[in-house]
This record gives C-alpha cells, structure tokens and sequence, in this order.
C-alpha cells in the first residue's frame, strides 16, 4: 500500500490500518501524533521492523494508556523520560514519545529534556536519516517531515550528523553511526567521519558508563553483520579508548566461528564480554558474569577433557559451567572438545541417580552433605555403566553403610 502523497513519492507502508489507528486515537485525545525515527527511515528503503516508534506534541501519557486500551496491549508509562510503552499481544511494541529537545550540561551524560514541537524534537536527534517524521494525524497523514534532508542521504547512502558537538554531547553515537553504515551497506559522511575520530581521539568515548557501553555492544550482538561491526570498532580504535579492550585476531576469529554456528545474540555478547579486560564491576547478570569467566578459564580444564576416558570425567569436569558458556564452547572449540561437551549437553546433563534423597532417608541416612556424595557416587557409578538402574539402590546401602564416602 502507498502512502504519503505530499512526502513527494509513495511510501510503502506494510501496517498502515494501525498507523491509522494510533494517529486517530491522538487525535481525539488532542493532539498531533507522528511515526519517527527507525521506523521512518525503514519504510523509506523498504524494510520492515516490528516495532512502531510514535511521538506526540503532548499528552504522551494519556494517548499510550487508549492505545494500550485499544489494541489489547499492556502500557507502561515511565515519567521520567515522557515516553509510554505498550506491549502487543505478539510481544512487538508501540513506544510513545513527547516530542522534545535535550541538553547535554556535560559531555556524554544523558540529556535533560523538555517538551518542544516537533521540528525541534527532530533536530536533536542523532543522523539525518534517523531524522524525519510521518505525520499520522487525520487529514495529514502521510506527510513527511525532514529538515535534515534525511531523504537525501538516504539516496546516497550517507549516515551524517546534525550539528559538530554530536559525538562529543552523545559518544554512543559513535556505536551507532558505526551499526547504521554496516547494517545498512551506508559510507559515514566525510565530516561525520573526521568529527567521529576526532571525538574518539579525544578520548570522549571514555566517559560513557559501562552500562550504555554495554547495552550498544548488546545491540550489536543482535545484528546481523555483528562481526563486521566489531571489527570496525577495533579498527576506529572505539573500545580502546573507552574499555581498554581492542579484539585480538585470535579472539575475532572465536566470534567468527560462533557467529558462522549460531545466531543467538546473547552468546555472543558473552563471548564479548570473556574477552573484556575487567567485568568486575559490569551491570551484568549472574549468569552472564560465569559464563564468560568459565569461558575465560576453560583452558584450565581442557587438556583433562581431552584425556578423559570415562563418562563421569566429563560430567565432572562440565557440570561446574553455565549452561550459555558451554553452548559457546561447543561451537568454538575444536572437535573433540565440542564432541565432549555436546554428549554432556544432549546426553549426560539430564541422567539423574533412579534413588532419591527421600529414599536414603529411608535407608536411615541422616540429612547432611553425605547425601549428595553419595548421589554423585550413584550417578557416576551409572554414568560409567558400572551399575544398572536396578542395581542403585544396594549400592546406596552399601555406602550409606560405610563410614568413610
Ligand atoms: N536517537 C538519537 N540518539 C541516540 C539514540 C537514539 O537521536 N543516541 C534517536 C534517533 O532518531 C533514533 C530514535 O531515537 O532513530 C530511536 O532510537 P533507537 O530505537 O535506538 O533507534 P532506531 O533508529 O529505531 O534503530 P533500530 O532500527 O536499531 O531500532
């Protein structure tokens, strides 16, 4: 379907019901509503994301709650940064935005923000091509906004800033500008460019916190031409300068060989961090934190698995890692390795000893730590094929009977 007369040729628009829909429904609450950003600039080189980003003149608050109420979805509303979000029910989003202005009081911290119309809201953003609007209000909908000349560099394949003190107000944007080129096949605007390194060289990068640093590297692990990214940041020297981390070759051909195996975004940002000079104090889960340290410590235990004979060996020495950490393993270790691991993930793993806890009570075992030795004992022994299912439970008399397990 066409729309968008007036922006001066047809957009294609695979959801525009909805559009029409949302831009209705902030229309009767009062005010204008516009599609912005992203998903602006996708619609115009034919490509479809599922979310919807939407920015209102006013009344961010009151239009997200009868969105959520209309399309069935769950709202959310944070205060702080004006913006609404609801939840459809096939987990896509529609996020609601005050149109506004930002200022930086110091390079690098996130803005404060004001409401202001929305030719103002699009001259704080970040490229050009990130910097249009499609008007979805009744009786303008359709119609374009974009005073950067987004459309422009769009046709020429340019990712551009806005204003000089870009990189330095925002250094993610150096993550960004960087994502934008290589998954769009775009070159960095001359200028841009030179502004990009300058800031790099300037060290502004550093002053990020590891938090946002962190969540562009998730963003990158989500994309598809991620390893291509990565190499670009360790070219333009990026995470040198704000993480003390440029990727060794060895540890890009890991990423490589993961990357070739699997899609999987979180396995590849864990992979990331066990190559990240301290993730002591990162803003990361437990799980992820293990599994790049087990990830990082493997080599200890590498030369055991490889001479390990017995099943029980393997179990032993795999059970201590986290599941993610032995799932990276798999794809990037060599084959004998990985042929262990995948008989522990798809085989060992779920064997469980046939006599519970509740029998060795039974049998007149006292709870404490005895328990689990002799479980594991049990378990080994099965693993090892020493004993059948049948034959467990003698021998867990045998060795609740002997003083030392
Ligand atoms: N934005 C910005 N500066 C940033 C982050 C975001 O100006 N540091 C603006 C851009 O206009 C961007 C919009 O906020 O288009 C929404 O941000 P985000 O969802 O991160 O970007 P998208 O362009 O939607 O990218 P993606 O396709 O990766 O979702």
């Amino acid at each position: 379907m066409s729309i968008g007369a007036k922006a001066g040729k047809g957009i294609r628009c695979h959801n525009e019901a909805l559009l029409r829909l949302l831009g209705k429904i902030a229309h009767q609450c009062g005010t204008r509503a516009f599609l912005v950003g992203g998903p602006v600039r996708d619609m115009l080189l034919d490509r479809f994301g599922p979310d919807i980003d939407i920015a209102v003149e006013s009344k961010a608050q009151t239009v997200g709650k009868e969105i959520g109420r209309r399309v069935h979805g769950r709202f959310v509303f944070h205060s702080r940064f004006l913006t609404a979000t609801v939840t459809l029910p096939d987990s896509s989003h529609i996020d609601i935005t005050q149109t506004r202005t930002e200022t930086y009081s110091r390079p690098a911290v996130l803005p404060r923000v004001k409401p202001a119309p929305i030719e103002q809201d699009l001259f704080r953003r970040d490229f050009t091509i990130n910097a249009m609007a499609l008007e979805i209000t009744p009786f303008r909908f359709g119609y374009l906004l974009d005073p950067c000349s987004g459309q422009q560099d769009l046709k020429y394949k340019l990712v551009r800033i806005l204003h000089p003190k870009s990189f330095i107000d925002d250094p993610t944007r150096i993550f960004r500008a960087i994502r934008f080129a290589i998954r769009l096949g775009f070159g960095i605007e001359p200028q841009t460019l030179k502004l990009m390194r300058q800031s790099i060289k300037s060290s502004y990068p550093s002053l990020l916190t590891a938090e946002r640093i962190l969540y562009e590297l998730r963003l990158i692990s989500s994309e598809t031409r991620r390893l291509q990214m990565i190499e670009a940041i360790k070219r333009e020297k990026l995470t040198r300068t704000c993480l003390d981390w440029s990727p060794p070759s060895h540890f890009l051909s890991k990423l490589k060989l993961l990357s070739s195996r699997t899609r999987n975004p979180e396995l590849f940002f864990i992979l990331i961090l066990s190559n990240l000079p301290d993730t002591g104090n990162f803003p990361i889960t437990k799980q992820e934190r293990e599994s790049a340290r087990a990830i990082n410590r493997f080599h200890l235990i590498h030369s055991r698995l490889m001479r390990a004979k017995r099943l029980s060996t393997i179990y032993r020495l795999l059970r201590p890692i986290p599941e993610p950490a032995l799932q990276i393993l798999s794809r990037i270790e060599p084959r004998a390795v990985a042929r262990a691991i995948n008989l522990y993930l798809n085989r060992l793993s779920s064997i469980r000893p046939t006599v519970t806890g509740r029998e060795l009570r039974k049998l007149g075992l006292m709870p404490g730590p005895k328990y689990q030795r002799i479980l594991d004992r049990l378990l080994y022994a099965r693993l090892d094929g020493l004993i059948s299912k049948e034959k467990e439970y003698n021998m867990a008399r045998r060795l609740i009977r002997q003083k030392k397990v």
